[in-house]
């Protein structure tokens, strides 16, 4: 008797079953500012470990990660691990909404399962706008060995952060937003923390991988490479159509993994970058040098798209799922058939530019979203009340003008919902959720309505966990909530987001398991109201 209790306390959890048998990666990073000229001018930057970008995790389908995280910035801190589904916790996420922040001058750890997830991801600072600065860095999750992948093996795996910069750091970048003013144009592009000087060395007649992330804080870029076209595999973990593309839009959050075959003559070519739905462009360009070349690279450089914001949704539709491939399990992304599933509500949300108090803030369904003090799954475990109420946003956008509030809906684990993101700006826009992926059921342009479900995609959609909505536009998302916690629903613009772009999504259900939920980790940080309990 005594053991078999023993046996149902050490299996409770099926997340400490599995912790048990999971390899663990262990990581100390220290975060500090340094000084960088990633345009040609010495800024100062946010480090990890000496390193811009920060160093990358490289893991395999449900290990355990540890990563100890040294704050020695003059700020709260947290990190955030994007597109990272941490089944079962929310309390590793990294968001204001989740987690205390790490004080300067010390340490928290954070530790999570990279749970039935194949992929190419990211992590970066999710406070204030230290992003801004750096600190970001690669998440590539590989499938286990027993999983078969839907193309061969490739000859090499290559990672690029390509993302927009500004020469002005991130407090002067904070100043300007907290003053009223929105940020100008980015003042370059980066690929992998430089500017033209990134070089990619392959053998002619090889093919690698090359996982693709926007790392930016701003702007949609256009990514090609010189007289090699690329056949996309890979989209935020799942396996997609394996289509032929000159170039692709990846809009900030987004990450893409595509093969690259050596095929050409042995030389130099340009790896470029070029920014979309700007005026002027920003372009930056790396190298793909074969093995052997004395050739540089020749202008002049392939040409993108510019503009044209049809091209680019044209585009995105044809980036569908492969169901008959497996992901991180040995069953097809097909059988989920998320198209036969029944709706069970739908949130349409709004974003809009609003002035409050005389000052430039961002809003959904007329909330202008402020980060209480108190986390508010701190507030949620603990029953701390005025904190957060689930009413205070509406299910579909308010005729009212905007007030500053903290939005949080209230949904049911495993409700499937679908989510209509309409662009009220004629930017275009780009949406993360935080603990699930989504299937991308639609885009279009002017307003969203009920006949616009005609046109979804409910077969083969691309799951996803960021998605863009183009000017004046809408697209529409279908989730599954399977995951329990407390989850940030956000724009990757991060001015916007910092000026109120974003909400929370509590997925609750009142039954208390470690199947679904594991409880408060030992080493929470408390700050704001629960700093008592
Ligand atoms: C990027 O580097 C090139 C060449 O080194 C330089 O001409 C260009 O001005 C740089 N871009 C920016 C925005 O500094
Ligand atoms: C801080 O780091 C030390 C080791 O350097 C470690 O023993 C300790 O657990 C860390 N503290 C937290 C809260 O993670
Ligand atoms: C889809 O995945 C299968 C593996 O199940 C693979 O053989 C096939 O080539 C893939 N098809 C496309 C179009 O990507
Ligand atoms: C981000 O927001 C700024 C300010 O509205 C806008 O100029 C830019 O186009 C936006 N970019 C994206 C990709 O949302
Ligand atoms: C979309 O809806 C908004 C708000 O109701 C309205 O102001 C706008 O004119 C509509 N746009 C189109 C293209 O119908």
């Amino acid at each position: 008797m005594k053991q078999a209790i023993l046996l149902l306390i050490i299996c409770f959890g099926v997340f400490f079953c599995t912790i048990a048998e999971d390899p663990y990666r262990f990581y100390t990073w220290e975060v500090t500012y340094g000084t960088r000229a990633p345009l040609g001018v010495p800024q100062q930057v946010i480090l990890i470990n000496n390193q811009f970008p920060g160093p990358p995790i490289e893991a395999v389908t449900n290990d355990n990660i540890i990563v100890n995280v040294i704050n020695q910035l003059d700020e709260p801190f947290l990190i955030t691990w994007h597109g990272i589904k941490q089944r079962r916790t929310t309390w590793q996420d990294g968001v204001l909404g989740t987690n205390c922040p790490i004080p300067p001058h010390t340490n928290w750890t954070y530790k999570f399962q990279l749970k039935d997830q194949i992929g190419s991801y990211m992590y970066y600072p999710s406070t204030l706008l230290h992003r801004a600065s750096g600190g970001f860095g690669a998440i590539n999750i590989i499938q286990r060995s027993v999983i078969s992948i839907p193309y061969p093996e490739p000859d090499g795996d290559i990672t690029l952060l390509i993302g927009d910069w500004y020469t002005n750091g991130y407090k002067a970048l904070q100043e300007k937003l907290d003053s009223g003013l929105d940020l100008p144009l980015p003042d370059g592009l980066l690929i992998n923390g430089a500017n033209k000087t990134y070089t990619f060395t392959g053998q002619k007649g090889k093919t690698y991988k090359l996982r693709v992330t926007n790392v930016g804080i701003a702007t949609s870029v256009n990514f090609r490479i010189q007289g090699h076209p690329m056949t996309l595999i890979e989209v935020e973990g799942a396996h997609s159509l394996q289509e032929q593309y000159e170039s692709l839009d990846i809009h900030p959050g987004q990450s893409i993994a595509v093969l690259v075959t050596l095929r050409a003559s042995v030389k130099d070519y340009f790896i470029v970058a070029s920014t979309r739905f700007t005026k002027p462009i920003l372009t930056t360009t790396g190298i793909l040098r074969y093995i052997g070349s004395n050739t540089p690279a020749s202008l002049p450089l392939p040409v993108g798209p510019t503009y044209h914001i049809h091209w680019s949704m044209k585009q995105a539709r044809t980036i569908r799922l492969n169901l008959t491939a497996n992901a991180a399990r040995p069953n097809p992304q097909g059988s989920f058939h998320y198209g036969t599933i029944k709706v069970v509500r739908t949130l349409v949300l709004a974003n809009a530019k609003a002035q409050i108090n005389g000052k430039l803030r961002y809003a959904v369904n007329g909330i202008s979203y402020q980060d209480p003090t108190t986390p508010l799954k701190l507030a949620d475990w603990f029953n701390i009340p005025g904190v957060f109420s689930l009413n205070a946003i509406k299910d579909s956008p308010p005729s009212l003008p905007p007030v500053l509030g903290v939005s949080v809906f209230g949904l049911t684990l495993h409700d499937f919902v679908e989510i209509v993101f309409q662009n009220t700006e004629s930017v275009t826009q780009s949406w993360h959720l935080d603990g699930s992926s989504f299937y991308v059921a639609g885009y279009g342009g002017g307003n969203w309505t009920i006949a616009s479900r005609k046109r979804y995609n409910l077969a083969d959609a691309i799951s996803r966990h960021t998605v863009q909505v183009y000017p004046l536009g809408w697209t529409a998302i279908l989730v599954s909530l399977d995951n329990k916690g407390m989850w940030n629903l956000r724009s990757q613009n991060w001015s916007k987001r910092y000026l109120g772009q974003q909400v929370y999504l509590r997925v609750w259900n009142d039954e208390k398991s470690l199947f679904t939920e594991a409880d408060i980790p030992t080493n929470a940080l408390r700050c704001g109201k629960a700093l008592q309990f």
